[in-house]
């Protein structure tokens, strides 16, 4: 199959595709998503087909309008209104209890509930208008693969496997939404995946929200059988280094004696600092974590096809957009933080 490049003009063929059963990959605020009509069966499996995803780990429906959603829930939660008055189209996605006989075992992964969100990006807004039903989009990579953020990205996992991609260049964000569970018995919402959109933002518009407490201790079962999943992994080993530049030192001496080749994933004040020193850098830029969050999973997947052994990520500090940049960096690393002081006692 040839996969077709669309520009952000080219609209209708694109939603054609959709309505057909095809799979066209879209842009969004967060990640690049794997679309497919969301009603049709054969296209939502061929979408875990094609990323190599396990079954039983639930898609988001993404819509282009609240009103889209009514017809596929049983209810509207009592904060339902002001969280997406308040955040939608944005990166956030709301989970609520899905309508029997809507949305296949496909889409919901066998669960009593459905996920939702409206993208901030006017192409896929146009998209989903033009196809007139519903679309379901994973993110765009192969399964376990970091995220896509650009139409590249895609294009390097999935070309030959779906029939087009709609490029509207770079995302803006670079993670994933923010996933709220609206359904719990004590109507309080809980973050069952850190997002773009922070748990103070979302408690100044609704109250009390909770966390699931697995995003902290990774060995409980999960709530969400996706959670379950190592997620975002290039291929060369990652490991969280502090970003200071005393830490970055010792970690470079620690992997030099070790004879591993280098890649950075630092800002721009350490890239130049430790040039010389390693064999790769990709600089996310400004030292901020709005910055490394944009450019995280593009970095990965760019150090990653270079010649190296190990890479050393910037942390930041977990509060406010540095919660979900951890969780990924987190995942990415397997959990590796390293530890100065225990290499050189
Ligand atoms: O930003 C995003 O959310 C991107 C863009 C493309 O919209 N999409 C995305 O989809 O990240 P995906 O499939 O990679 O992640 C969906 C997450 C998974 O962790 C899944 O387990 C969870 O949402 N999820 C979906 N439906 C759910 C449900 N009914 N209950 C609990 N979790 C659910
Ligand atoms: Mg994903």
């Amino acid at each position: 199959m040839e996969t077709k490049l669309f520009t952000a003009k080219e609209i209708k063929p694109a939603a054609a595709l959709i309505r057909q059963g095809a799979l066209v990959a879209f842009p969004t605020e967060t990640v690049y998503g794997l679309g497919a009509n969301a009603l049709n069966e054969q296209a939502v499996k061929q979408v875990y087909a094609v990323k190599g995803r396990p079954s039983d780990n639930p898609l988001i429906v993404h819509v282009s309008h609240f009103e889209m959603v009514k017809q596929y829930v049983t209810d509207f939660p009592v904060h339902t209104k002001q969280l997406v008055d308040s955040f939608w189209p944005g990166p956030l996605t709301l989970i609520f209890t899905v309508k029997p006989d809507t949305f296949s075992k496909t889409v919901t992964g066998g669960l009593k509930t459905v996920a939702f969100r409206m993208p901030n990006n006017a192409q896929t807004l146009d998209l989903i208008n033009q196809a007139g039903v519903p679309i379901v989009g994973p993110s765009a990579n192969t399964s376990g693969k970091p995220s896509p953020t650009t139409a590249q990205h895609v294009y390097h996992d999935l070309q030959g496997k779906i029939a087009g991609i709609l490029d509207d260049g770079p995302t803006q964000i670079g993670v994933e939404s923010t996933v709220v569970d609206l359904t719990a018995a004590d109507g309080i919402p809980v973050i069952l995946r850190p997002g773009a959109i922070t748990k103070e933002q979302l408690e100044e518009v609704v109250g009390t929200v909770k966390v699931d407490q697995h995003l902290i201790s990774e060995k409980e079962t999960p709530k969400a059988p996706g959670m379950k999943y190592k997620h975002y992994s290039p291929d060369v080993p990652v490991w969280i280094i502090d970003g200071d530049s005393q830490v970055v030192e010792k970690a470079i001496e620690w992997a030099k004696s070790e004879n591993k080749r280098i890649g950075l994933y630092v800002d721009d004040i350490l890239s130049e600092k430790f040039s010389e020193k390693v064999e790769e850098i990709f600089s996310f830029g400004e030292s901020n974590v709005e910055q490394a969050t944009k450019f995280l999973f593009a970095g990965l997947r760019s150090l990653d096809e270079r010649n190296i052994d190990v890479i050393f990520a910037q942390n930041f500090p977990e509060t406010g957009l540095g919660i979900a940049y951890m969780n990924r960096l987190k995942k990415a690393a397997n959990q590796k933080i390293l530890k100065i002081d225990s290499i050189f006692e």
